[in-house]
This record gives C-alpha cells, structure tokens and sequence, in this order.
C-alpha cells in the first residue's frame, strides 16, 4: 500500500500534468465496468449443502455482512478497513427481494463470487469484498444454497444499504490492480479429503489465509498463491474494529519469526479457541475457528509445512493508551483486548451495550463472558475461562455495564 502510493507520488513529480488529469478522471468517475455474462444455472438445495454452506459462510461472508444490532447480515461499516480505503459499508444480504438480495438469479450471485463484476451495475466490486475464483464448484453451490435457506440469519430483512465513498486509493488500485476473474472454463472439483496437503492448501487459499498472511495484501496471486510475495510470511496491515493498525503474522514454519515451534496440537488449539502456546490470544481480525473440524486444521498444518520458511519478524502493532484515570474494569477490557471486536463504545462486530439489561444479575454477566459458547455456540469470541484471572471478571462486569448506560445516555440526547 505505502509503496504504491509512493510510486504515485513519485508519477506526479514527473509527469504533473498528465497524472493530474488521470488522477482527476479516477476520482470523479465510478469503478470500471466490464461486460457481464450470468450463466444459466439452477442450484439444487440439499440439506448436507445448506449445512456445508452455513459453515462456509460463518468463516466467509458472516464476519462482513453480519450487523451486531440487526443480529442479521443486513451489513455493517467496516470500520475494520484500513482508513486509507475510504468509508466503506457491506450490504443487505438478507432475503429481502429489493433491499437485499432475494431477487437475485442463481447465476447472478455465482457470478459475483466468480468474478468480482457485479451483474447489476457491471461495475467491478471493490477489493475488499471477497472474490472466490479458485472455490469448488460444490462449496459455492452450498454456500449460495445456504443464502436462500431457512437460516434465521438470512431470512429477508427491510434494511437500507448505506452508500460507500471509497478513496482515491481504492479507485486507483481498481483501475490498476485489480481485474475480474473469468468464469472458470472447467468444473472445480473438491481437493481429496484423504490427501492433506492438497486440502490444506485448498482451505488456506479459499479461506482467505493467505490474502491476509501475504506481505502485501493488494499483490496476492490468487491464481497461484504460492507465488505470492512473502507467501504466508505476513506483515500485512489490518485493522480492528476502532482502526488501529495491527500486522498478520508470520505463519509458515520458520522456528524464530513464525510457528515452526508449534506442534499439531498447539496449532490445533490455536485456530479452534484462539489461544496460542504461550497462552497469548488472537486479536482481532484474527478470528478462531471454532467450525474447522480436527482433520481440516491438521490438513492445513501439514501444508503449511510444506511451504517455504520464511524469516519474517513481527512487526509492532499500535497500541491503546488508556486515561491515567482508567477504572480497574477499563484496563481488563482493553489488557484482553476486547475493545479490539466490541469497541471502545461496545458496538463493533459485536454489542454490549444490551449486556447489561439482558444479564442483570452478575453472575450470569460472568458466565457469558467465560463460556460465551453456551450462549452463541458458533460464536469467534474467545471463551476466556482459565484466561481472564479470577477477581478481574467483577470489574470486567462492572465496566460491560457502564457501557450500556452510556449508550442509553447518548441516545436519550
Ligand atoms: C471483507 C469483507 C467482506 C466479505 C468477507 C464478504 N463481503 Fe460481500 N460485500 C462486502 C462489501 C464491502 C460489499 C459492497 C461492495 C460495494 O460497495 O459494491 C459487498 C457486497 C456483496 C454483495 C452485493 C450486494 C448488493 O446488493 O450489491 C453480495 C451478494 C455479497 N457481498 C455476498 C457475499 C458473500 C456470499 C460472501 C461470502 C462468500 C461475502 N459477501 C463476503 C464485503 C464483504
Ligand atoms: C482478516 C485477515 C486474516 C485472515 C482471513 C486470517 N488471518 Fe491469521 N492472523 C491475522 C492477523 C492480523 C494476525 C495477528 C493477530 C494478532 O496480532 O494477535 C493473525 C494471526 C494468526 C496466527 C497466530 C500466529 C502468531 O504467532 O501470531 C495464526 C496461526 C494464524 N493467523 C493462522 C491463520 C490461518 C490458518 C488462516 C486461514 C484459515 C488465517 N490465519 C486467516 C489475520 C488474518
Ligand atoms: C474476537 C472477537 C471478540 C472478542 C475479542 C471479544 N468478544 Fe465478546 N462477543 C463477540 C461477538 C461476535 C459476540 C456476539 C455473539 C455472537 O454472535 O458471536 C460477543 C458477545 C459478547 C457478550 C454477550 C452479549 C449479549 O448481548 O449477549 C458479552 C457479555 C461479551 N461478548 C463480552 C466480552 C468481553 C468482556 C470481552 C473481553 C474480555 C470480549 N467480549 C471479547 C466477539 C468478541
């Protein structure tokens, strides 16, 4: 990112005029178009694909489009996107025949997934929204079976999309980078499940591992992921959910700078409760993944393996300066890192602020708190029994609550 707006910044010292008039035409004009082709197809909905569909979408789409407020994927502001990318908001895509997408055509949403063109408007969808060109044919049958099912998280919603003003960076980079991907010319079978490493590797390119861990998320080959620069290595920018800048890791096995220390069991425990061998947690947007089975982390573990090691160090994250005032209940929140998914007001991909009211006695608070699983049983939220030390979880609560009074007190402003 920073290098490319470098390589802008040195065009305009050499030819002003020219870049001035481009970057003028860039900005005033919408993203490019390209002529939109939907296949012709019907997709069969069977109970196995709506179930395959809903896991692949819990760790594919629901982060993005799900609302912490509506419960529902009605669409959010993903203040989780770096600010150089604009104010950027994901959409209705619930059920609802004119705000969210039950009017689309099978082939319409295949079409999108596919290709990144979006087969309303021609225009090609910006980069951050995913683009799945390298799925099996079965997995995105499932998953567009799943957004027609019953599901109580797609069923059809009256929620206005908001409208996105993305930044000159982001028209820029879909001018110049990025391009739609044709529609694959044969079928795209499922990797062998008996072969590990060909489904490692599958899970680690359609699950967005290696977009993320890449050293530079706009120059991923999503084609031949292997060749993407620093390929797993990490050192991308993200952003949690208030933008404050963290870096991906380092997750191919180089022993000092990556996890080539990690045994299988570590790796599983990692990916499944977000808790890494030295009893540190993911933060987010790291997300556990509680919905991968034994046999798929182990799958990617071995392929991981298999890829190059290389020494890439971590790269120091921004970090929360809190008041010198900070209640005891305030500095749990943010040691654990909570503000990092819910906010520093409560609201971010997930909300608080009704905490109070719903678990009015402080037990219960507790509870959900330490086995949020019990509650939300597909929830990303770290289960932070064993983690969280026991006499911080009443000043943990205590704060939790003066988040929704807060909240109440705004609104009522
Ligand atoms: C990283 C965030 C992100 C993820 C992950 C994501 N989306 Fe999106 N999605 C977006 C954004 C942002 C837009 C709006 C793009 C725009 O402004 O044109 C969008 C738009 C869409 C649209 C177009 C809706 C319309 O009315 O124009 C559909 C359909 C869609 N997404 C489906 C999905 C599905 C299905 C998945 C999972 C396979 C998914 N998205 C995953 C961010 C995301
Ligand atoms: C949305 C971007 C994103 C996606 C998708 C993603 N990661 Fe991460 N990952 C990160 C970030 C950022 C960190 C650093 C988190 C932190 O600082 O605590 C991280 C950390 C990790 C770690 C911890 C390593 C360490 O020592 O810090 C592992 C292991 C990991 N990711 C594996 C994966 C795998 C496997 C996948 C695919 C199933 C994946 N990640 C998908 C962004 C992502
Ligand atoms: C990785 C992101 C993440 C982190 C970190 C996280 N949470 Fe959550 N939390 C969620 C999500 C998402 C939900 C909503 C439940 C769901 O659908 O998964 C939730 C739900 C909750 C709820 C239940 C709210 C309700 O209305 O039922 C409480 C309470 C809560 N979190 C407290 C905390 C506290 C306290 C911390 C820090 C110690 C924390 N969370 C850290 C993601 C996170």
């Amino acid at each position: 990112m920073k290098r490319l707006l470098k390589y802008a910044g040195l065009g305009i010292g050499a030819v002003a005029l020219f870049v001035g008039i481009a970057a003028l035409y860039i900005d005033k004009s919408d993203f490019p178009k390209y002529p939109v082709n939907v296949p012709t197809v019907k997709i069969e909905s069977t109970p196995e694909r709506v179930q395959r569909g809903h896991k692949l979408a819990m760790m594919l789409c629901v982060e993005c489009h799900q609302n912490a407020e509506t419960k529902q994927i009605t669409g959010r502001p993903m203040y989780d996107l770096p600010a150089e990318f604009g104010t950027v908001f994901t959409k209705n895509i619930t059920q609802h025949p004119t705000k969210g997408i039950g009017a689309w055509s099978d082939g319409e949403l295949l079409y999108l997934l596919r290709t990144g063109v979006h087969p309303k408007t021609s225009l090609i969808i910006p980069l951050y929204m995913i683009r799945l060109p390298a799925m099996a044919d079965e997995d995105i049958a499932s998953i567009i079976a799943w957004l027609r099912s019953s599901d109580p998280l797609v069923q059809p919603l009256d929620v206005n999309n908001r409208f996105s003003e993305p930044s000159f960076l982001t028209k820029f980079l879909m001018r110049v980078v990025v391009k739609l991907f044709p529609l694959p010319s044969e079928k795209i079978a499922l990797p062998d499940s008996t072969d590990k490493i060909a489904l490692g590797k599958y899970l680690v390119r359609n699950l967005g591992c290696n977009d993320c861990h890449a050293a530079d998320v706009t120059k991923v080959n999503p084609m031949e992921i292997e060749k993407t620069a620093g390929f797993l290595g990490g050192g991308s920018n993200w952003t949690d959910v208030n933008r404050k800048v963290l870096y991906s890791s380092n997750i191919t096995f180089d022993k000092e700078t990556g996890i080539g220390a990690w045994s299988e069991a570590d790796f599983r425990r990692a990916m499944h409760e977000g808790i890494r061998p030295d009893g540190t947690t993911f933060r987010y947007p790291m997300e556990r993944k509680p919905l991968l089975t034994n046999n798929e982390i182990n799958a990617i573990y071995a392929y991981l393996q298999t890829v190059p090691h290389l020494k890439t160090p971590r790269k120091p994250s921004e970090e929360y300066v809190l008041p010198a005032n900070a209640s005891a209940g305030m500095k749990v929140y943010y040691n654990y890192g909570c503000q990092r998914c819910h906010g520093e007001s409560g609201l971010g991909i997930g909300d608080l602020r009704q905490a109070d009211k719903k678990y009015p006695d402080d037990e219960t608070l507790i509870d959900v708190i330490k086995h949020t699983s019990k509650y939300y049983p597909e929830t990303v939220m770290i289960q932070w029994d064993g983690i969280i030390k026991e006499d911080e979880y009443k000043p943990l609560a205590d704060y939790v609550r003066e988040l929704g009074r807060k909240a109440d007190i705004a609104k009522a402003h």
